[in-house]
Parts: C-alpha cells; sequence; structure tokens
C-alpha cells in the first residue's frame, strides 16, 4: 500500500472527474503526493476520490469543490473541459494566489480537429491570473488512455513543460516524472500554443490509425557522440 510523503506537496487535480484528471491523479498518489480531486459539486469529487483510494488500496485521495481543493494545495492542475477553461480560472483566481498553477488544456474539438489560434490557454490563464500565480503549461500532449497504462510502468510520452518561471516549471517535471513520464523544459508559455496545435495532430494520428494513444516523444536532447 503507498502511503503519502508530507515532504511532496499536495496537489489539486481541478475537474479531476473527468477522463485526464483521474488519470494524473491515481499516478501522483501511487507516487506518495496527498491529492485532492476538485469538481463543481463537493459530492462528485469525493465519488471520484472514492474510486481511486480503492483501485490504489489506500485512503488519501479526497474530493473537494474546485476552489476549496485549490486552497488547500501547493499546485493545482487544470484538467476541466476546454470550453469551460476561461470561466474556470476567473473563478480560482483568489485560491490559487500565491501558488502554481499546471494548465493541461488544449483547445481542440474531438470531432473536428485543428490547432487553436494563439495566445495559449496558459498565457490566457495568466493574464487573468496576474503576477502573484505561476501557470506552467504541460500535459497537453499525454492522451487520458495512455494514463490508464499499468501502474509503476514508465510510460511511453513526453510533456512539454512551457513556463516563464523556471522553478516552476522544475517543479512541474518533477511531478511529471513522478508520474512514470518523461519531461522537459519547452521554453516560455506562449511556446504552450504548440502543445495545444500537437493534439489536434495526435486526435488525428488517432482517427487515422485506429488507435487511442498517439502521443510525442522528444529526440536529440543525450549527448552526441564527438
Ligand atoms: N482527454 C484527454 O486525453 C486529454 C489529454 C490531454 C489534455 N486534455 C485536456 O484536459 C482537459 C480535460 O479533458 P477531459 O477529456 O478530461 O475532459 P472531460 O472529461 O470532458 O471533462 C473534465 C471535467 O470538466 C468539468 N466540467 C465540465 N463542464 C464544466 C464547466 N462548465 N465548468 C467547469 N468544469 C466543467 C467536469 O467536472 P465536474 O462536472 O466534476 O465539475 C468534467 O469531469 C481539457 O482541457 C483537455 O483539452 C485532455
Amino acid at each position: 500500500m503507498s502511503t503519502v510523503n508530507p515532504h511532496l506537496p499536495v496537489i489539486a487535480v481541478l475537474g479531476g472527474t473527468g477522463k485526464e484528471g483521474p488519470g494524473l491523479a491515481m499516478r501522483w498518489a501511487h507516487a506518495g503526493y496527498k491529492i485532492i480531486i476538485g469538481s463543481r459539486q463537493a459530492e462528485k469529487a469525493q465519488t471520484t476520490a472514492v474510486e481511486l483510494n480503492a483501485k490504489l488500496g489506500i485512503d488519501f485521495v479526497e474530493g473537494l469543490q474546485n476552489e476549496a481543493a485549490a486552497r488547500q494545495a501547493d499546485i493545482s492542475v487544470l484538467t476541466v473541459v476546454y470550453t469551460a477553461h476561461e470561466a474556470a480560472v476567473r473563478s480560482l483566481k483568489d485560491a490559487l494566489r500565491g501558488k502554481i498553477l499546471v494548465d493541461a488544456t488544449a483547445r481542440v474539438d474531438f470531432r473536428d480537429p485543428r490547432p487553436p489560434a494563439p495566445p495559449s490557454a496558459p498565457s490566457q490563464a495568466q493574464e487573468v491570473l496576474g503576477d502573484g500565480v505561476r501557470v506552467v503549461g504541460a500535459f497537453q500532449t499525454v492522451p487520458a488512455h495512455v494514463l490508464k497504462k499499468k501502474l509503476g510502468e514508465a510510460l511511453d510520452t513526453d510533456v512539454l513543460v512551457c513556463a516563464d518561471d523556471l522553478d516552476a516549471a522544475g517543479q512541474v517535471i518533477q511531478l511529471a516524472e513522478a508520474g512514470g513520464m518523461r519531461a522537459y523544459y519547452a521554453g516560455r508559455l506562449e511556446n504552450a500554443i504548440v502543445a495545444e496545435g500537437l493534439t489536434a495532430v495526435m486526435i488525428s494520428l488517432n482517427k487515422h490509425y485506429g488507435v487511442r494513444t498517439a502521443s510525442i516523444a522528444v529526440t536529440g536532447l543525450s549527448p552526441q557522440p564527438a
């Protein structure tokens, strides 16, 4: 049975009742992070928390309303449906002050996948939240289906971490790695528009090749032989 590690940051997964959020939450809870699932309805968040606890044989995943979850967490990860992005960010402004918000939003319609126009969703969030919140774009290219793979096994997926604050990016890289993913600093927050656009490419790949697991890999970063 995993136990919670009190030295790790507390993570809220906002909109963590859908497809992407529970997969991330499950992996982080397995790695010993205290997890709070957020929802518009506390009862719905609690239902997901109970399911995750049962699946992992643990008791430290909690469920709260999104705002309360964000207030109790050190790092919040936003996984609400993309059409609710702006409203969700506005409603969380006070609760997120002084903290890190990880924005996983990819504004792409599954039925008609096209790259969204700039600015990126995380840049829009930063604009609304102001300097008091450090926004990081990450996990847009990690399919929910991939997260369901066996726990404890490394996932064959790379995370592009975009942020204006290097320390915040470093914390999110650690979080991704704790969840079994490879993660890389991929430049400033505005670059997150590329990660969002890659989602349109991945959905198109999934449709064409009849899979649900298309993702991305970064190459060429290991030192080259002389
Ligand atoms: N699915 C993927 O493979 C994937 C991969 C990478 C990134 N993403 C990104 O992750 C985010 C979530 O994707 P998903 O597929 O998990 O979405 P989803 O299952 O359709 O929805 C996630 C959650 O959004 C919340 N929500 C729905 N309408 C809302 C509203 N009007 N206001 C506030 N919250 C609302 C719901 O939570 P409550 O009803 O509990 O409030 C729902 O459980 C999206 O931005 C997506 O682009 C998804």
